[in-house]
């Protein structure tokens, strides 16, 4: 894992061309872990990917008091009988945001819990109002201040009808785990329909809570008394998938795609065919495989929630419009500020004008290296995929943002023929 003195060197190379095997969905993992809070009996998880962000949870529940054992490099046993917090760690909470998921299932198992106020990120402002909401319909005290958000449900969490004014993919999950043992029914309404909200619910219901409708947009929670053990594999992660399967696109490349389902990518797929790439799949073997041969065609994307293009590919596309024949256009309606990335393109010679959540993009016919900086994670791989097919050196900091999200992405490009190295630097 890297700390702040590596950097990623890439040096554009031609097509890539060969076999990338996908790792376990990361945005599956972070809330399937949290949910390992609300038994007591042995949990093994496998797939599991080897993310930066994944080792973070992993603090979290052992700081709580989960037993952590690793079986293998992407299996683990996890048991939280004896937990004996209730509070999320202060520093861990700054280190990784999605760790307030874990609020919902201590909610579920103590009637009570206490974490620090999240607040933005880069991205965005990043507000936990909707998580809040569902925790008060079920019957909790919410306090937010400053630095700490608490919920306290005196007398135990109640099923309850829950209204999400937005499809938050976080609120749904905390809200769907802390109904898991509540008295009666819950239903969340306009909820978040992304796979990951399918994958919970599927490892919820091995563990025993009675949820139907993950997928669409209203989840019914029936309350249990108790969840059980279980074994569960974590989905193929669908925004690696779409990075590697752009980058073949863009590199004029031929590239197997192996360990992806492409129900869940389907907008991706889609555009890459409209802008001229060939994108085979092989339903039976979850393979995709990706070709193009000539220069590609601009296109226009709006990231939406899912079955919408994602905003997690946003970045990723807006790497290969920048090199497309004619004008792109991308605009972004999920996050307020996920156009980080566009100054750090433009240093590498791309031609993109934002203007609030809209950008225009005028394909170049070459990128040239620069010394960039990852912003966050999906504009870290968005200047590696950039630095794929620029001339000369792309010198990548702030790698650490990459590593939360993309396992070994060094090594898997390395192996599609890239010409890129990671380095530490004093
Ligand atoms: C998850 C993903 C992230 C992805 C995002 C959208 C994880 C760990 N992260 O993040 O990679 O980019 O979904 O697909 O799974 N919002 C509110 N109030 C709330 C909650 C959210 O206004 O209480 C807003 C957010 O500010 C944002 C939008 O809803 O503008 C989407 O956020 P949400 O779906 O909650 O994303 P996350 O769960 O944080």
């Amino acid at each position: 894992m890297s700390d702040n003195n590596e950097k990623i060197i890439v040096k554009g190379n031609g097509p890539l061309k060969g076999k990338v095997k996908i790792s376990g969905a990361k945005n599956s993992a972070l809330p399937i872990l949290a949910a390992c809070l609300l038994g007591t009996e042995d949990i093994i998880l496998s797939e599991v990917p080897k993310l930066k962000d994944i080792e973070i949870m992993l603090e979290v529940l052992k700081s709580l008091g989960s037993e952590i054992t690793y079986l293998d490099d992407t299996t683990i046993k996890i048991n939280s009988k004896n937990i004996n917090s209730y509070e999320t760690p202060f520093e861990l909470m700054d280190k990784m945001r999605a760790s307030f998921v874990v609020m919902g299932p201590l909610l579920a198992r103590f009637n009570k819990t206490k974490t620090k106020s999240p607040g933005g990120c880069n991205i965005g402002k990043r507000p936990v109002d909707l998580h809040l909401k569902g925790f008060k319909s079920l019957g909790a005290k919410t306090v937010q201040d400053h630095d700490e958000i608490s919920a306290v449900a005196e007398n135990g969490l109640k099923g309850a009808i829950i209204y999400l004014d937005f499809p938050s993919v976080g609120a749904t999950q905390n809200i769907m785990m802390a109904a898991t043992m509540a008295k009666g029914e819950t239903v969340i309404e306009n909820a978040a329909k992304e796979p990951e909200i399918v994958d919970l619910s599927n490892f919820l219901t091995k563990m025993g809570a009675k949820i139907r409708g993950a997928g669409t947009s209203i989840i019914t929670i029936e309350g249990v008394e108790k969840l059980t053990g279980t074994n569960h594999a974590i989905i193929p992660d669908r925004i690696e998938a779409a990075t590697y399967m752009i980058a073949a696109a863009m590199t004029k490349g031929d590239v197997v795609i192996e360990n992806v389902i492409g129900a869940h990518i389907r907008p991706v797929i889609a555009k890459l065919i409209e802008v001229g790439a060939t994108v085979e799949e092989s339903k039976d073997e979850d393979i995709i495989r990706v070709k193009a041969d000539k220069r590609l065609n601009g296109t226009t994307i709006k990231t939406l929630p899912y079955p919408g293009f994602p905003t997690d590919a946003q970045a990723q596309f807006m790497a290969l419009m920048s090199i497309c024949n004619g004008e792109s256009r991308v605009k972004e309606t999920v996050f307020e500020n996920r156009f980080m990335h566009v100054d750090e393109l433009v240093k590498m010679g791309a031609s993109v004008l934002t203007e609030g959540n809209e950008a225009a993009i005028l394909g170049v016919d070459k990128l040239k290296g620069a010394n960039v900086k990852a912003t966050d994670l999906r504009a870290g791989a968005a200047l590696v995929m950039a630095g794929l097919v620029a001339e000369g050196e792309t010198v990548i900091s702030d790698i650490y943002h990459i590593d939360r999200g993309y396992s070994d992405i060094v090594g898997k490009f390395r192996n599609l023929g890239a010409n890129i190295k990671r380095v530490k630097v004093d």
